[in-house]
């Protein structure tokens, strides 16, 4: 089977230690989406209400639960730090493909821990037989830009007004890696 998630796998970087996202874990992912500078490129604006992040933490474990994605919470292997989090969604088996996210607290920028996490990740979804990965981007996001350059992904086009946040509509371009 594609991407078989009965057991929901756990990964290890260099660093690094990736946890399928569990209830709990909205505690650390709370502050991180609270900040207006993560979510400055994200669909939604900050959030800032800790109902609303377990909300969406109990979404995801849910998605998980239906084989549809995978999250998982990012730890420093030393002090098991919480990071952030990355994922596969709208996994497609039919047609071997997936989205990829990433998103990390502003203090664990700059120090390499998304490009090493989504390498893994990106190796996990090729073991499993994905063929290929997207990622979408809001226009501006020039960390993600070059993080996913850093990975091999290309960009593969632009949605013109395709998120509407703040009270206007947002472009995104589309990354994609053929594995
Ligand atoms: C996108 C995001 C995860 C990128 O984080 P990041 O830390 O810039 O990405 P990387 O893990 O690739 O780290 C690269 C930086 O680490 C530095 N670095 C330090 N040690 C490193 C190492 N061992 N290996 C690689 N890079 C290292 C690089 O020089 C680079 O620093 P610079 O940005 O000052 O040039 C982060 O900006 C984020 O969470 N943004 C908000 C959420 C978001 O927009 N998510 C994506 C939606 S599409």
């Amino acid at each position: 089977m594609i991407l078989d998630l009965k057991r929901l796998p756990i990964l290890e970087t260099e660093r690094l230690r990736l946890e399928p996202l569990v209830a709990a874990d909205a505690t650390h992912l709370y502050p991180i989406m609270g900040d207006p500078e993560v979510m400055a490129y994200w669909d939604v604006p900050e959030i800032d209400d800790p109902d609303v992040v377990a909300e969406v933490v109990q979404g995801q474990v849910e998605g998980m639960a239906d084989g549809r994605a995978v999250y998982w919470a990012m730890r420093t292997l030393g002090d098991q730090a919480f990071v952030g989090s990355c994922d596969l969604s709208e996994i497609d088996r039919r047609h071997r493909r997936a989205e990829v996210g990433f998103m990390l607290g502003r203090e664990a920028w700059g120090q390499g821990y998304a490009l090493e996490a989504v390498r893994t990740v990106i190796a996990f979804a090729a073991g499993g037989g994905l063929r290929k990965l997207t990622a979408r981007t809001h226009l501006g996001n020039r960390r993600s830009e070059v993080l996913l350059a850093k990975l091999g992904f290309t960009e593969e086009g632009l949605l013109r007004g395709h998120v509407f946040k703040d009270g206007e509509r947002r472009d995104c371009r589309v990354f994609g890696l053929l594995l």
